[in-house]
Parts: structure tokens; sequence; C-alpha cells
């Protein structure tokens, strides 16, 4: 639980990123170009739209000097002007807002599938070093703050550059002596409004690191739920939580309070400068150097200029949070796979005349080491072979290294030495996608979820029917327990399984290596969790099936590997002896001990 306060995280979305610019931004070009045309259409919106913003003050100016008497025959077509300047200016504001926010959802859309189809097939040497929920959280919060940057930032900061090009133009065309006096007091709005916006980012940032504590702490618990009311953790839990929920509100009022003086002085110096101003402007007025229209189109445009000051100022620290976002998903996509599929796959071995069955399984000389423990050696220099058909027992104490060996023959690692082979061909020549499809494995920890019983079973192979499902179901001994749930193969199982026995799970997953019908099979500690009457049941379905598959099984009760062809026993990842079980039992070796206090009691 300590990790959750580590400060040295870097949250989704966090500004805190590694860099501070806006160039990591320009990576989303490459997910931005596939959709020119709607990219263009978007551009095109946002000029015509700000185009006519402009261009309503000009139409304006005329309505308002139209008031003399003598111009009385002109005012109905400024009037007109104005009207369709507002019409044009509501056409392209929609269009653009549609382009925009359709970019920002289609490329958000693209940025997430492209971000998960290269993490799925990712290695697990990968998500070692990655949090899982790290990944998920880049995948929902990062590509969220990425969508509001391209489907509003991008718009709201290019429409308010050229509102400001344009408005600065368009006042001085109007009155460069009021516009020079504008500049003059700039700085006078600006410069509170910077050094205090500085202080509310940081203020922010910290309420948004306080809240992800929080909910870090929350998650934990809720999910281990069961284990933190068995301990009576609650109020610990509740303490901690506490604590973290009022230094968020903590941070989150120091920020409210800068900002509320920030808002105060900014409409105090503002509404100054523009009285100043307005009062110079009025002066002009009376002494006739400047039309009524004409200070209304100025005050329009500085109001305009003004609007677009803040509005870039809100949206320059978006982008930097956005440029966070992309460049720790782009480091996600650029993520290489320690396993990498050769670049020319040898296809696996065919059967053929000379090669009757398949799944001949060889580890030749292999040594292993876990990339994050490198100094730990865990298989050494381990050679054995499996002959196609043969029903091989994989034994030796906790820690042994036998599922590590289940690991490597699935490539999820590379052995640091030797090699394991397939039919005779080397792993690593084979594309993964191939050679895993002659393997069938139940694995010690059985991932079951949340989808209906069936759906589980058919995980391996999803176009198996209904017939099928429950055949291999039945053979597993599973089809009982699956028959009275509630709704039967179509009940759904929760999340990871939860509203199934240890043991049913199992089944399930027993039930799902059958129904894939591959060459080889894996059962790493496949019917531990079963009672002795299910355990023979599944043994026997398991035994029809080994008979003419190769099997590796892996199990600390002897008594169901006592009937394999051969039995290997493993001690710190080497092989120390290998036979049947009445000969390993005669040689007196750690297997004999094992079997002397299982089968005396
Ligand atoms: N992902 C991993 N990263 C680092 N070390 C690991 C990893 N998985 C296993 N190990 C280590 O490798 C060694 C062998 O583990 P392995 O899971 O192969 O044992 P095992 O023989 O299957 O044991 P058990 O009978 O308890 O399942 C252990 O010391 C374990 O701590
Ligand atoms: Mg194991």
């Amino acid at each position: 639980m300590s990790d959750s306060r580590d400060n040295s995280r870097v949250e989704p979305g966090d500004a805190r990123a590694p860099s501070k610019d806006l160039r990591p931004l320009s990576a989303l070009w490459g997910f931005v170009r596939p959709h020119g045309g709607l990219a263009l259409l978007a551009l095109v919106a946002l000029l015509a739209s700000s185009a006519f913003t402009l261009a309503i003050p000009a139409a304006l100016r005329g309505v308002v000097d139209s008031f003399s008497p003598k111009h009385a025959a002109e005012i109905d077509r400024y009037f007109v002007w104005l009207l369709v300047a507002a019409g044009a200016l509501a056409v392209f504001t929609a269009l653009r807002f549609y382009a925009v926010a359709g970019l920002g959802e289609r490329v958000v859309a693209d940025i997430r599938r492209a971000v998960y189809g290269h993490v799925v097939g990712m290695s697990p040497a990968f998500f070692e070093r990655m949090r899982i929920g790290e990944t998920l959280s880049r995948l929902t919060t990062d590509t969220t703050v990425i969508q509001g940057v391209i489907g509003v930032s991008s718009s709201v900061a290019l429409r308010n550059i050229l509102i400001l090009v344009g408005g600065a133009a368009m006042m001085t065309a109007t009155s460069p002596s009021l516009s020079g006096l504008v500049l003059l007091a700039t700085p006078a709005v600006v410069l509170p409004v910077v050094l205090l916006g500085r202080r509310v980012r940081g203020l922010s940032r910290l309420a948004q690191d306080r809240i992800a504590d929080s909910s870090a702490t929350a998650g934990e618990t809720l999910q281990a739920s069961q284990t933190v009311q068995a301990f009576g953790y609650e109020p610990e839990a509740r303490r901690i939580f506490d604590a973290d929920v009022e230094a968020a509100y903590g941070a989150a009022l120091k920020r409210i309070r800068m900002r509320a003086i920030l808002t105060g002085l900014v409409i105090f110096i503002a509404v100054g400068a523009i009285a100043g101003v307005l009062w110079v402007g009025a002066q002009n007025v009376l002494s006739r150097q400047m039309s009524p229209g004409e200070l209304t189109q100025f005050l329009l445009y500085s109001v305009f200029v003004a609007g677009s000051v803040g509005a870039l100022s809100e949206v320059w620290s978006e982008l930097q949070r956005a440029a966070g976002a992309t460049e720790r998903l782009m480091e996600l996509l650029a993520a290489k796979d320690p396993i990498q599929p050769p670049a020319q796959p040898v296809a696996p071995t065919d059967i053929s005349l000379d090669r009757p069955k398949l799944g001949e399984i060889t580890f030749d000389n292999v040594s292993f080491r876990y990339p994050t423990r490198p100094n730990a050696p865990v298989l050494n220099q381990l050679s054995f072979q499996v002959k196609p058909g043969e029903t091989v027992a994989l034994v030796g104490a906790s820690g042994a290294g036998k599922s590590t060996c289940f690991q490597l023959l699935m490539r999820f690692f590379d052995p640091d030495q030797g090699a394991v082979r397939l039919d005779g061909v080397d792993l690593r020549a084979m594309a993964p996608s191939t050679f895993r499809r002659r393997f069938a494995t139940v694995p010690q920890e059985p991932a079951i979820f949340a989808a209906s019983a069936a759906e589980n079973i058919r995980f391996g192979c999803p176009d198996a029917t209904l017939a099928d499902v429950k055949a291999a179901a039945e053979a597993a001994a599973a089809h009982e327990f699956i028959a009275a749930l509630p709704d039967g193969y179509d009940c759904f199982v929760g999340e990871r399984g939860v509203m199934l026995s240890g043991g049913q799970k199992q089944r399930i997953a027993i039930a799902r290596a059958i129904l894939r019908d591959a060459p080889v099979l894996l059962l790493d500690e496949a019917t531990s969790a079963l009672d002795a009457e299910s355990e023979q049941a599944v043994q026997q379905a398991v035994a029809r099936l080994s008979a003419e598959r190769t099997t590796l099984v892996v199990a600390h009760r002897l008594a169901t590997v006592k009937s394999a062809d051969r039995i290997l026993v493993l001690e710190e990842g080497r092989l120390v002896a290998s036979g049947v079980h009445d000969q390993l039992v005669a040689e007196g070796g750690l297997y004999a001990r094992l079997a002397r206090l299982q089968f005396s009691a």
C-alpha cells in the first residue's frame, strides 16, 4: 500500500511529464493524416468562422454610424450585412464543431486501437516492468486528454490566434492611436495573470495528485475487500482515505482561493484599462476625430482580442497536459517486445509419413533467468526430450522451475543459453502465433473471464459448437456443475470467475484445453484444487486425451503423476533424476523422499 504514495510516479494526464514543450504533439500528426479530408474541412470552417467573427464588428459600425438621419437609407443595407455575417458565422461554426470534434473522436479511437493492439501481444517480460493499471489508465485517461486537445483545444487555439491577430490588425486599422494606448496597458493586465496563473496551475496539479492517491488507495482496498474485512483493516483504510480526500480538498481550496483573487484582480485591472481607453475614445468622438461607430467597432475588437488572450492562456496548459499524455502513449506504442517473431518464420513441422505424430518437445541445455532477476538462475543447463505421444511428469519442490519450463515452451521468454524445440524446430525460428496453436495449456492459475461458462470454454476455439463445448465440459467433469448453474452454459461467471469455486474454475480451464484439441497438452497443477472424486474423473479424461498427445504434467500430488510414462525430477532448475515411479522410489533420491512423505500417511 505504501507505493500508492510514491511521489515519483507519473500520473496519467499529469503535466509533470518528462518534457514541458509541445513537441510530442507532433506525433499526433501521424494519426490525423489518414483523415486529411476531415482535417481540411475543419481548417476551412475554422478560417471561415473566424473571418465572419471579425466581420461582425465592422457591420455593426455601419449600423451605429447610420443612426444619423442623412445615412438613414444605408441602415437596411448594414443590417442585411450583419445578418449575412451572423448567418455565415452560424453555419461555419456548426461545421467547425462537427469536423473538429469528429476528428478528435476518430483520432482517439485510432490511438486506442493502436495501443491496445500493440500491448495485447506483448510478452510477460513487458508487463513485469509496466503495471497493467498504468497501461489501462494510459488507454483511458491519456487518450481522453488527447481527445480534448484535438477535438477542442486545437480549434480553440487556432481560432483565438486568428482572432487575436485579425482583431489586433482591425484595431490598428480602426484607430492606431487607441491601439497604441491598449498596447501600453497590456502588460498591466497580462503580468499578474501570468504570475498568478502559474501558481494556480501548480496548485491544481497538487490537487490532482492527491486525488490520484486517494483513488489508488480506494482501488486497492476495494478490490481486496474480503481481505480488508477479514483482517479488520476497515478503520485504517477509512483513515488513510479520509486523509487523502481532505488533503485533496485542502489543495483544491488553495487553488480556488488563488483563482478567486486572480479573477477579481483581472476584472478590476481589465475594466479599469477598458474604461481608460474608452474615456480617451469618448474624447475622440466628442472632438469628431472618430465616429461613434468606429468607437463601437474598436471596443468590440478589443473585447475579442482580450477574450482570445484569456482563452489562449487556458489552452496553453491544456496543450502541455496533452503533450505529456501523447508522449506517454507514443512511448507505449514504441515499446519493443523482447520476444520478436523471426523475420522469415519457419512453418511448424507438418504431419508426414515419417512423423505420424506431432509434439516432440526438446529442451537442449537450457539455462534461464528471469529478466527482472538477472542474478537468480532458474533453469540450469536443463536437457530433456519428450517424444510425440509420451506423457511426462515434472516434479520437484516449489520454486524448482517447473512452471518456468512451460513459460519457455510457450516462448513467453527466451532462454539465455541453449534452445527449446518443437518437433525439431527452434521456437525462435517460428512465428509464435503458429506454434502456440500446437499447445493446449492449463496454467497453474487459470484465467477465467467475465463471460458465460460456455464462452470461457470456447476461449481457444471461438467457432466451436455448443455440442463440442458440452462434450469438452463432460470430459473435464464440469458438465454437472455447469448444468446446475442458474443459466447453465449461458451463466455469467463474474469478473475473474468470482462466482465459481477454485475447483470449478480449474475444470473450466481443463475443458478449455480439451476443446482446443492440440497435439501438446501442458497441465500445470491442473487438478490441485479438486476433490478426490472429481480429480479421478478428470484424470481419466486426461489419460484418454494424453494417450494420443504429448503431455507434460506438473503435479505436487504424486498420485497424479504415478502413471506417467516418465517422471523428471527437477531440483533448483537442474534435472536430478528421471525414470518411472518404481524405479525412482528404488533409487532413493529426492523423489523417494517425496513419495515416502505422501504415500506413508
Ligand atoms: N516472473 C518472474 N520473475 C522473476 N522470478 C520469477 C518469476 N516467476 C518465477 N520466478 C522465480 O523462478 C523460480 C521458479 O519458479 P517456478 O514458477 O518455475 O516454480 P515452480 O517449480 O513452478 O514452483 P511451484 O511448484 O510453487 O509452482 C522461483 O524461484 C520464482 O521465484
Ligand atoms: Mg509452478
